[in-house]
């Protein structure tokens, strides 16, 4: 067994920084980690899923495409059903491709069943009918990624090559203390150079499919996102989230964006108790409400004011922000006063302008910050 590990990977690192792997638990781990993942799938993995207990290189591709992004338990009866209608890759290949849509209808993912048929054409034709063995010749067949070129190549021909899907990146994300999102594209390489790191040497056959079956299995069924059960794990003693009680914050979630600011200047025309709204364009943020006029800075502003009738003169009030899912708003408003009495202002509005009290901000859709900083003023009002 190899020994505990030191925790120096306890320490956090920014986002940014390069994927740090425990060289510590990476070469004390390495040499055990096949052995005992081995063993623990052959004790507590799955063993009699229906494109197990087999080499046949159609159905082990057929239920790995289908497996991508899909549940076992939803996979099962899609998968029988195929199987039962293309008993083979030139039964699938020679099918009309509306047939082969119909059959996965529910599956979800659509392009996984038009890349299945131009795969199964492209196996018959370029192949011979038969699926090539190795690791990079599968990765050049429709649908075919790097991770599940691997998982055919492993558990049809015992080829020694890795898979990294969502699963195993957070098994070694946890047990190697790799930091950083796998999702960006150096720490995803980190990933795939540990990943084969990790490989079993000289294994049979059997050995390599359990290895990669462990791999699914275990990030499936114990190494779980939520609440993995590290009081069953094989590598608890060296694995670095455990040991460091960080199974939370590893594999490291998607950095957020920074979200860009954008600034616009509002126009409160007031008259008494009254405001002039404006209609927004149909498309756009808040697309058909009535908001306040805006421009895109101060004298922009104060030049709208004067086309309303006013003298131009402006005087700010407090400005807010409003979070968008994309950006953020920086609303910096501005307050021209008219004192004309709303009856003489109803004559200037237009289809797309109106003279509305404050009292009355209900009828019309106005924006949830334009509202709130027109409550504000009625507050200042009354
Ligand atoms: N997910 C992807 N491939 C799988 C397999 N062979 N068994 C179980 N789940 C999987």
């Amino acid at each position: 067994m190899p020994s505990r590990l030191t925790p120096s990977s306890g320490q956090r690192s920014t986002p940014s920084a390069a994927p740090a792997v425990s060289t510590v638990s990476a070469s004390a781990l390495a040499s055990g980690f096949s052995t005992r993942l081995i063993a623990w799938q052959r004790k507590h993995g799955r063993h009699d899923l229906p494109w197990q207990n087999t080499r046949d290189a159609y159905r082990i591709w057929l239920s790995e495409i289908m497996l991508q992004q899909t549940q076992v338990s939803t996979v099962i009866p899609y998968y029988a059903k195929f199987l039962a209608r293309f008993p083979d890759v030139a039964a699938l290949a020679a099918a009309p491709v509306d047939d082969v849509m119909a059959l996965w209808a529910g599956l979800g993912y659509y392009t996984r069943a038009r890349n299945l048929h131009r795969c199964a054409q492209a196996v018959v034709e370029q192949h011979g009918g038969a699926f090539p063995a190795s690791v990079e010749e599968l990765a050049e067949l429709p649908g075919i990624g790097r991770s599940t070129a691997a998982a055919i190549a492993s558990f049809a021909f015992g080829a020694r090559a890795t898979i990294l899907d969502g699963n195993v990146k957070r098994v070694l994300a946890r047990v190697f203390g790799v930091e950083g999102f796998p999702g960006e594209k150096k720490v995803e390489n980190a990933m795939w150079t540990l990943a084969e790191s990790l490989l079993p040497s000289n294994a049979s056959d059997d050995e390599v499919s359990a290895y990669t079956q462990g791999l699914m299995d275990f990030g499936a069924t114990l190494c779980v996102r939520g609440k993995p059960d590290c009081l069953r794990c094989p590598f608890a003693a060296d694995c670095v989230a455990n040991v460091t009680g960080r199974q939370r914050e590893l594999p490291a979630a998607r950095p957020k964006k920074a979200v860009p600011t954008r600034r616009t200047w509002m126009l409160v025309l007031r008259d008494g108790n009254a405001v002039m709204l404006e209609k927004r364009p149909p498309s756009g943020i808040w697309g058909g409400l009535w908001s306040l006029p805006e421009a895109a800075d101060e004298a922009a502003l104060a030049t709208r004011a004067r086309e309303f009738g006013g003298d131009g003169a402006v005087s700010p009030l407090a400005p807010l922000t409003h979070v968008f899912t994309h950006f953020k708003l920086d609303i910096e408003p501005r307050l021209a006063e008219f004192d004309r009495g709303v009856g003489a202002l109803a004559a200037l509005g237009d289809a797309d302008t109106a003279w509305v009290s404050l009292s009355d901000l209900d009828s019309f859709g106005v924006p949830a910050p334009v509202r709130k900083l027109l409550e504000s003023l009625q507050g200042s009002l009354i």
